[in-house]
């Protein structure tokens, strides 16, 4: 957009248009922009003005102080209380992860090694000997959201539910069809976070009367420095479970498969050495990114790279750009499965680095490599162009082409 027509009032249209090329084609804005951005860069945005960090270095500095680039209040998703551990930032952050850290650590998540395989291959037998899927409905989605109810001891029956509430609250201008900004999108949202609140309430009261073995039980009987969570702690901590888990793994394998339907030699890699997996699972979340940036609010006024960033600023530390700097990389639009070392920041950084990315990591490995066993060769369907959501880059319509065992084409 040429700077001299911007409007006075937020030009919607324009902004939707910029923020679908940067999930669409990311690699070319993230470079454009790190060649002339400075340090921080305001511009508008439907969420108000917004300081961009693109460059690695800023993105760094930005996440090693927290008490200067805050969490809290730095996003809004219509929830009435902070999300926890989100948007605590610390010393009081320290005492959630205390408790949930364990939780989803490597040991602890390990035991879902066999499960996840397992569900991943009964999902694969239900479209066996179709020529033709829709990658999300039939794999992406179900995935990670099964893993994640079961976790959390939820009905799988209700995952319609569960999902119309993740994207009631990640991107309501979708499901009620309008501009993010828009009033409609609000209240759908609000709505939508009402209806989470209770729901978790009742969970919680029907846990109380009958312990099973599962998260939402564990937080009702868990202990920080002897004090049991609250019932609105609890309820925090599911609202931001429920947003976090479902949707980033589903977009985190929407971006991987469409990434290796698109470069037959990365697949083919993969397919004839699959211990490459863990290490293709890395570069791909780096080079993707699935989560192309995370907010923060300055709490006090600040300079960062030498730019004056006052208090009261919103700011996206641009996490698909520092993933592809070159002054981190090197080689950063190129994808190497042989990358070492690889200090991405798609989990993020800092102290609110992902809780969940040892669960996150052990269901893409997974996924990869029981799918490549069963569908070493597969493509986009020809003429299907494939749209990724905003901000988390998932994709709503993905047209998959499978080919069976042969690995010539
Ligand atoms: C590949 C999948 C995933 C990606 C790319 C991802 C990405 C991220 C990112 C970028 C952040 C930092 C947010 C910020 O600094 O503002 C984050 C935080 C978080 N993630 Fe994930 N995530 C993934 C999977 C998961 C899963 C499966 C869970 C389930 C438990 C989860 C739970 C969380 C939580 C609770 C936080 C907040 C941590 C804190 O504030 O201390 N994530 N994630």
């Amino acid at each position: 957009m040429d700077e001299a027509d911007l409007p006075a009032e937020p030009d919607l249209d324009a902004m939707a248009q910029g923020a679908r090329i940067m999930a669409n084609e990311p690699h070319g804005v993230y470079r454009a922009m790190r060649d002339v951005m400075p340090a921080v860069e305001f511009v508008d945005t439907p969420a108000g003005r917004m300081g961009i960090i693109c460059h690695r270095r800023d993105i760094e500095e930005a996440f090693r102080h927290p008490e200067v680039f805050a969490s809290t209040e730095a996003v809004d998703l219509s929830n009435v209380r902070p999300l926890i551990p989100l948007n605590i930032d610390p010393p009081d952050h320290k005492k959630y992860r205390k408790l949930l850290d364990p939780l989803f650590a490597p040991r602890a998540v390990a035991r879902l090694e066999r499960p996840v395989a397992d569900l991943a291959n009964s999902l694969m037998d239900a479209f066996e000997g179709q020529d033709e899927i829709d990658f999300g409905p039939a794999f992406s989605v179900p995935l990670p959201s099964q893993v994640f109810l079961t976790l959390l001891g939820l009905p799988l029956d209700e995952l319609p539910t569960f999902l119309a509430m993740k994207d009631g609250i990640i991107r309501p201008e979708r499901v009620v069809g309008v501009h993010s900004g828009h009033p409609d999108a609000r209240a759908h949202q609000q709505a939508t976070a009402r209806s989470i609140y209770e729901y978790f309430d009742r969970v919680l009261d029907e846990r109380a009367q009958e312990p099973r073995d599962d998260l939402v039980t564990h937080f009702l009987a868990a202990e920080i420095d002897g004090d049991r969570l609250s019932r609105e702690e609890i309820l925090d901590i599911s609202f931001l479970f429920l947003i976090a888990g479902l949707d980033t793994v589903t977009a985190s394998l929407d971006c991987m498969f469409a990434f290796l339907a698109r470069h037959p030699d990365h697949r083919r890699q993969i397919v004839a050495d699959p211990s490459l997996i863990p290490a293709a699972v890395e570069e791909l979340l780096r080079y993707e990114t699935p989560v192309i940036g995370v907010p923060r609010k300055a709490v006090q006024d600040t300079l960062l790279g030498g730019c004056p960033v006052p208090r009261g600023a919103q700011v996206t530390l641009l996490l698909g750009s520092g993933n592809t700097d070159d002054v981190e990389f090197g080689d950063g639009d190129t994808v190497r499965f042989d990358r070492d070392p690889n200090r991405h920041m798609a989990f993020g950084g800092g102290v609110h680095r992902c809780l969940g990315s040892h669960l996150a990591r052990l269901e893409l490995r997974v996924a990869l490599r029981e799918w490549h066993k069963r569908h070493p060769d597969y493509h986009v369907a020809p003429g299907a162009e494939l749209d990724f959501t905003t901000g988390i880059r998932s994709i709503d319509r993905f047209p998959l082409v499978l080919r069976s065992g042969d690995l010539s084409g």
